[in-house]
């Protein structure tokens, strides 16, 4: 055994594709059936930039609900008088165009607009974040007050900007959006004022129980050094894109993909003939960061982006607050099947951090410098996967579970055209949602290998997995071993797992026994 040790299959990151070398004719912009464009494609193919596309509300269950749909009413009650009806952007705008007036808006001028038009929750929505967020927050570094107003104004703009009804992303049908930034950032202007109808309730019943929660509300309450630290990013992007000199002028595409049944079967990976990918493996660097231009993977909740409005703070929450348009995908993305994933193309970093979870903080603005493509996109893809989350580790022994597993990562690695980058992973699933990092490792192998694409794996300061994987994946390389026989192998593992009461066996250990050939065969 001691041959194998040190000895490495793996290749620099610099071997691995990566978007500017591997660009694809896109050709024009086109919209289709499945691809949804809401800016107007003529104007943008002529050269004339981003304008709006023309089109209709859709107060419909297929289509977000515009929080300035003519369909959107509210019943107002005077003490006096009877309720009546009015138009809920009515009382929307009038708030808004309020606050964009003031020359020094406060966070209760933010607080009482937000609560005329949601009255149902001026007993339960707490703005004590934001309060204490703006008094300890030193003036030079943000001009609240201001910038309240700008957002607002920004806010405002929602029936010019975006005229057509944005189609949900829903359940079992695969389709794209692109919009541009500039909308995105209105529509999360939006957000921050809590303007979208019907999104508010969580109940089980609820129209939009599927769909994560979109309203900022849940940023403003509940004051803690996490959301101090997570309003000074989403503050800091407002910053940027209300400035007529620094708002960004491109577009992003939100792609909903489903893997197909035939796809999804144990014998389509019993009979799957690939070999080991390329694989890079390190302990230093971040997928966000050295994985550039790498197919770049959001470790995501089913509920795309997972607490990045309330409390949670690790990779997901952290990608969203570096990168907030990806925040936008929570207003139309249904929560994720265990066949389908969210690729994001286009989403601009705003901002560095340091830290992680109780230590992260804002570490202040990024330029974006990626080039962008012929559909004016930055040169960046994010893929999110939701992982299983295991309350007890011993569940995920379970080739069930690890199928699951696989499908999924395979959902999201499986190329569509030719020449698609390599895929920058890491420990997916192992954090939060307790998977076993080896398990993970060779899951993702597996599926990158079918997908036959090279893999960048960040083990994030784990030397263990980095040691364990670089020379399993040797030993992997060396035996020409299939992904069919690791599923073979993945079968028995769980079998003795399952039938070890409480003792551990390693993966890497496992397969490297089953794997390695013996003395008499050497
Ligand atoms: N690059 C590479 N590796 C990283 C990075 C990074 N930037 N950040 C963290 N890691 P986790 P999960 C490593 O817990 O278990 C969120 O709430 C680090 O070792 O974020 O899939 C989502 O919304 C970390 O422990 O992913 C989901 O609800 C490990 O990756 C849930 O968490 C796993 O990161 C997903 O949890």
């Amino acid at each position: 055994t001691q041959r194998e040790d040190g000895a490495s299959s793996c290749c620099p990151l610099n071997d691995l594709k990566r978007l500017p070398q591997c660009d694809k004719r896109l050709g024009p912009l086109k919209f289709s059936p499945t691809h949804t464009i809401l800016i107007d494609v003529a104007a943008f193919n002529n050269g004339k930039g981003p304008l709006p596309q023309r089109g209709r509300d859709m107060w419909h269950s297929n289509f977000v609900k515009s929080p300035c749909s003519p369909s959107s009413f509210m019943i107002k009650t005077g003490l006096m008088k009877s309720p009546t009806q009015t138009w809920r952007w009515d009382v929307i705008s009038k708030q808004l165009s309020a606050l964009a007036k003031k020359t020094a808006a406060s966070v209760d001028d933010v607080k009482d607009a937000i609560i005329k038009y949601n009255p149902k929750y001026k007993s339960q929505w707490s703005f004590d974040a934001l309060s204490s967020f703006v008094k300890v927050i030193p003036k030079e570094e943000n001009n609240f007050s201001k910038l309240f107003s700008k957002i607002a104004a920004l806010a405002l703009k929602l029936p010019e900007l975006l005229q057509k009804g944005i189609p949900l992303l829903r359940t079992g049908h695969p389709a794209s959006i692109t919009l541009s930034q500039a909308q995105i950032s209105c529509l999360l202007a939006n957000a921050f004022f809590c303007t979208f109808p019907h999104r508010n309730a969580t109940h089980h019943s609820a129209e939009y129980h599927n769909y994560p929660s979109i309203n900022f509300t849940s940023l403003f309450g509940q004051w803690s050094q996490r959301k101090k630290e997570k309003l000074r990013a989403i503050m800091y992007y407002f910053q940027v894109v209300t400035d007529e000199n620094t708002k960004p002028k491109g577009l992003v595409t939100f792609e909903r993909r489903c893997l197909q049944e035939r796809d999804q079967t144990a014998s389509e990976w019993r009979n799957c003939q690939e070999k080991p990918p390329k694989l890079h493996v390190t302990t230093r660097g971040t997928i966000e960061t050295e994985g550039t231009g790498l197919l770049q993977v959001d470790f995501a909740c089913s509920s795309i982006g997972g607490g990045v409005l309330g409390s949670g703070l690790v990779q997901e929450e952290i990608l969203f607050l570096m990168n907030p348009e990806l925040i936008v995908s929570r207003l139309f993305t249904e929560k994720l099947a265990d066949n389908e994933c969210l690729i994001v193309t286009g989403c601009q970093q705003f901002s560095l951090y340091s830290g992680y979870g109780e230590t992260f903080e804002w570490a202040g603005p990024y330029e974006d410098r990626l080039d962008r493509d012929e559909w004016a996109r930055l040169k960046r893809q994010i893929l999110a996967i939701d992982a299983v989350n295991y309350k007890h580790r011993r569940e995920q022994y379970n080739m069930h579970r690890v199928m699951r597993e696989l499908n999924k990562a395979y959902c999201g690695f499986k190329d569509h055209g030719h020449n698609e980058p390599d895929i920058a992973t890491g420990k997916w699933g192992c954090g939060a949602f307790n998977g076993d990092p080896q398990l993970k490792a060779v899951i993702q192998l597996m599926a990158a290998a079918r997908a036959k694409r090279g893999l960048a794996f960040f083990t994030f300061d784990d030397d263990k997995l980095k040691q364990g994987l670089q020379q399993t994946h040797h030993l992997l390389v060396t035996q020409g071993t299939t992904v069919a026989k690791l599923f073979g192998l993945l079968e028995d593992y769980c079998a003795v797992q399952q039938a070890s009461s409480g003792s551990h066996v390693e993966l890497f250990e496992f397969i490297g026994n089953a794997v390695r050939p013996s003395r008499s065969q050497l």
